[in-house]
Parts: C-alpha cells; structure tokens; sequence
C-alpha cells in the first residue's frame, strides 16, 4: 500500500489539515477557532508569501489538504497566489478555497476560473464552512485515491513492458551468441590454416612448377571447392575402409605426418587410386607438400563455407527479430498469424529443449486480421513459453490455427503438468505465479489477457488437466 493511499485512508475523510491566509487578524483567528472545533488541523499565513513558503516547505508531498484563501492582501493578493498554486506541478492538486464577500461575484468567478474549488462568504457561519469543507474534502480523497490507483497502474505498464523486453533480449542474446561465437572461431581458425597453407605452397614452388604439375593443382582446387560446397556423405564403415586404404598408401610412400590428412582427402574424395595418379604428376619429396596443401586448401574453403553459414544465421535471426517486434512499422498491421508464431518459435529457441517436440496445425488460407502486430506476439511468446516451463525436458507443444465466423483462432496446447483447478481462476492476476522467485513474474498472461481483451476485443480462455493444457485466443478479423 502506498504511503499516500494509507494516509488517504487513516484521515478521517471529514477532516484535513487547512492553511488559513488571510492578512486580518482577526478573520484567521475565528476561522482557526471554527475550523479547531470542526475537527480539523489549522495553519495559519498572513500573507500571500507566508502561505507559499508553508506550502513549498511540505513538499514534495503537500499534508495541507485544502486553502482558505482571503482575495485583497497587501503585496501578494489571493489571485496571485492561486496562480502560483495552480502552476506548480507539486501544489495543484490542493483544494483551494476563497473566501469573499458576496457582493464580489465577479471575483468569486474569475478565482473559480484559475482552478478554485469553491468559495466561503463573509461574514463566516460554521454551518456554511462545515458544508463547504466536507464537500471539498471528500472530493480531494477521491483524487487522491484515483491518482494512487493511476500510479499504481503506470507502474504495472512499466513491469510488464520490462518483462517483456527482458524475455526478448535474452532470448535474442542466446540465439545470436552461438553463431557468433561459432563465426569468431572459424575466422581465427581460418587465420592459421592460411599460414599452414602458404607454407606447403613455398616448399611446394621453391624448385619451380612444370605447366603440367600447375594444372594438376588447379584441377584438384576446383575438384576441392566442389567438395565442399556438395559434400558427399559416406557410411562410416566405407569411411573407415577409405581412409585405412589412404593410410597404407601414405605409409608405403613414407610420407612425413600424412596419415594426419588420411580423414581431409577421403572426404574431398581422394583414394588410393587418385593418389597415384597425383604419384605421377608430383617428386617423393613435392608429394607430402601436395597433400598438406590440399587439406589446407579444403579446410579454409570449409572454414569460409562456416563463417558464411554462422553470419547468414545471424542476420536471419535479426530479421526474424525485426519482424517479430514489428520495427519500422506502424503498429496497426494487416498481420500474418502464421509468420508470427513462427518468428515467436525463433525467439524462444533456445528454451526448446531436445525432448519437446513442435507440432503445427495451421489452417491453409487463413486470412490475415487488423491487429497490433507486434502485441500479438508477446501473447504467443507468453503462451508457448508457459507451455515451455510446464512440460519440463520432454513433450508435445502444439500450435493449432482455425477461420472462424468472425475471426481467427490459435490454440497453443502442451503436455505438461497442467493448472490445478483451484487456481485457473486466478492465472490471468498480475503477479500471479506459482514459479520461484526470479523465474516468473506473473504478467505473462496478465498482460497477454489486455492484449488480447482491450487492444483486440478478442478473448481468451484456458481448459487443463494433467498432462493437457489448451490456451485459446480467438480474434476478430478487424477490430
Ligand atoms: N501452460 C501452462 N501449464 C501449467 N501452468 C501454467 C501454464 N500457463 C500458465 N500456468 C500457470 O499460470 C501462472 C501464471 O502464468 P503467467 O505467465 O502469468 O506468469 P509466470 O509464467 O509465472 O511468470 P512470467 O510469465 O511473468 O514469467 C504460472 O505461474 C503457472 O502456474
Ligand atoms: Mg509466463
């Protein structure tokens, strides 16, 4: 409970704390004495500075609740004060009430233009003040109150915005970590076997190339390059008679350390027989040079192929990530139900374990709906990743697709332990969860339910039983 709210409920709602200002004496002592034996807190200012100085000192959360202010005051006049008052962020909530003759209706009106909430004839009657002040007091509580309820809401809005936002980013940072770090590996990888490379190929011309053994080279790049870009799978057991057979052949020609490349040539599909056809083109003592030159030569186009593959895979992630955010573009959307659930299976990627297997029902044809595009896929991600946590390591996560008369509805089904009975009443709350403390904040389908009910007209609605959960959203075509 908020300071203020509990402060607005212990007052009494029929008492306050009021700032007399008037600059004749007399008139504040007799308000003090009725305002006393009403029940209230009286301060008291003679002039129009006196009453601002009170007022600033209290901030920033005023305790006077209302102002009895005189209008004609020697140097600061009641108008000015009320100016000040109704300017100033922190004191304009104040019930301001001015006291004035009845003859001066034109006063009484331009006061009740700058902001007044009332104004209390001369000369003074209790019953009068008494009526007056209740009134205004009453009014001022209910401010009160509806401001704390504001706030409190404001600070709901920003926690969900934040839970959402931290559900994304970690979800992006995941999937993109991988990749990257696999690109950073293979680029310095590629940085070594480039020099391994270079080496062989000097040793390889330090006694000069024949045209015949230069063409030999280019042929087996291009047979390399091949290779790499169409790799032919072999079954491990013909691997392994291959690579024993390139072995031998390695062995009887007394090659330095080539039976660490036996694995690189069979898989660029170099055998026995292509090696002594290179034999023939290559000296004893060019051969080793040859075949370290291959395999480096087949690792730096694998190498590349990698970092090619790994960057690609990062910019799919970011265009998923820009499509499921709607970046760049306006919020109300004619929106692809289908393309949002699969940009949403992109994001949770990383909490899919092995054991959970995705199934999709989508329905061929489903038209597209007028919806906040954007919104629509925070509710898909709160869904699946509910159905995520709640089926642990294994089970079936099912996103079904259906036209309606009047709209469109997705189901995202799990096989996980399902809602208790006793609390499927109270899983839409905020902060309602039963995760510890630190995995959930309980927004996900709070937040999801405004989606869906507010900015849709849509609903949304759950069955469950061990073993089977069915969240429902049906949507309007337009709405
Ligand atoms: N598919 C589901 N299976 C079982 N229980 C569920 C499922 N979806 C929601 N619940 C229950 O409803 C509660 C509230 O869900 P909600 O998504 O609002 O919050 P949360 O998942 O606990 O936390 P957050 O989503 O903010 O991380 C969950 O804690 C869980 O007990
Ligand atoms: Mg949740």
């Amino acid at each position: 409970m908020s300071n203020m709210e509990s402060q607005a409920q212990q007052a009494s709602i029929h008492h306050g704390k009021i700032l007399v200002v008037d600059d004749n004496r007399m008139n504040r002592i007799k308000l003090a004495h009725m305002l006393e034996e009403q029940g209230h807190i009286v301060a008291l200012a003679a002039d129009g500075h006196e009453a601002l100085t009170l007022l600033h000192d209290q901030r920033p959360e005023p305790q006077i609740d209302v102002v009895l202010l005189d209008l004609l005051m020697p140097g600061m006049d009641g108008f000015q004060v009320l100016q000040q008052i109704k300017s100033d962020l922190a004191l304009r909530d104040l019930v301001v009430i001015v006291i004035s003759a009845l003859d001066e209706m034109e006063s009484i009106v331009r006061c009740i233009e700058l902001g007044a909430e009332d104004f209390l004839p001369k000369p003074f009657e209790p019953v009068i003040l008494r009526a007056r002040l209740k009134a205004s007091l009453e009014r001022k509580k209910l401010r009160d109150l509806e401001r704390t309820y504001l706030q409190q809401e404001m600070m709901l809005r920003q926690s969900e915005k934040l839970a959402t936002l931290g559900r994304l980013s970690a979800g992006v940072a995941h999937e993109l970590n991988n990749p990257a770090a696999a690109a950073q590996r293979s680029a310095g990888a590629l940085a070594d076997e480039l020099a391994r490379m270079q080496a062989a190929q000097r040793r390889l011309t330090v006694r000069g190339l024949t045209a015949a053994q230069e063409a030999e080279l280019e042929r087996l790049a291009a047979q390399i390059a091949q290779r790499v870009a169409e790799p032919v799978i072999l079954d491990s057991l013909t691997r392994m008679d291959h690579e024993e057979a390139v072995e031998a052949w390695i062995g009887k020609h007394r090659l330095e350390n080539g039976w660490e490349f036996a694995a690189d040539l069979v898989a660029m599909g170099i055998d026995p027989s292509a090696l002594d056809s290179l034999a023939t083109h290559f000296a004893s003592d060019q051969l080793s040079a040859v075949i370290v030159w291959i395999s480096t030569t087949y690792n730096l186009h694998a190498l590349a192929r990698e970092i090619g593959d790994t960057t690609a895979r990062i910019s799919e992630i970011v265009s998923a990530l820009k499509s499921y955010t709607y970046m760049d573009q306006a919020p109300i959307q004619q929106v692809d139900i289908h393309k949002g659930l699969e940009d949403t299976l992109t994001i949770l990627r990383h909490k899919l374990r092995e054991g959970i297997v995705v199934e999709r029902d989508y329905a061929p044809g489903l038209p597209k709906i007028e919806a906040y595009g954007s919104e629509l896929n925070q509710v898909w991600t709160n869904l699946i990743d509910n159905a995520i946590a709640a089926m642990g390591d294994a089970g079936r996560l099912t996103l079904r697709t259906r036209q309606t008369d009047d709209g469109v509805l997705v189901a995202v089904e799990d096989t996980g332990h399902g809602i208790p009975a006793e609390i499927q009443g109270k899983i839409f709350d905020p902060f309602f969860t039963t995760k510890p403390p630190g995995e959930g904040t309980g927004l996900g389908l709070n937040i999801s339910h405004s989606i869906v009910v507010q900015r849709h007209m849509g609903r949304i609605g759950v069955e469950s039983r061990p073993g089977h959960t069915r969240f429902e959203v049906s949507l309007p075509i337009t709405s």
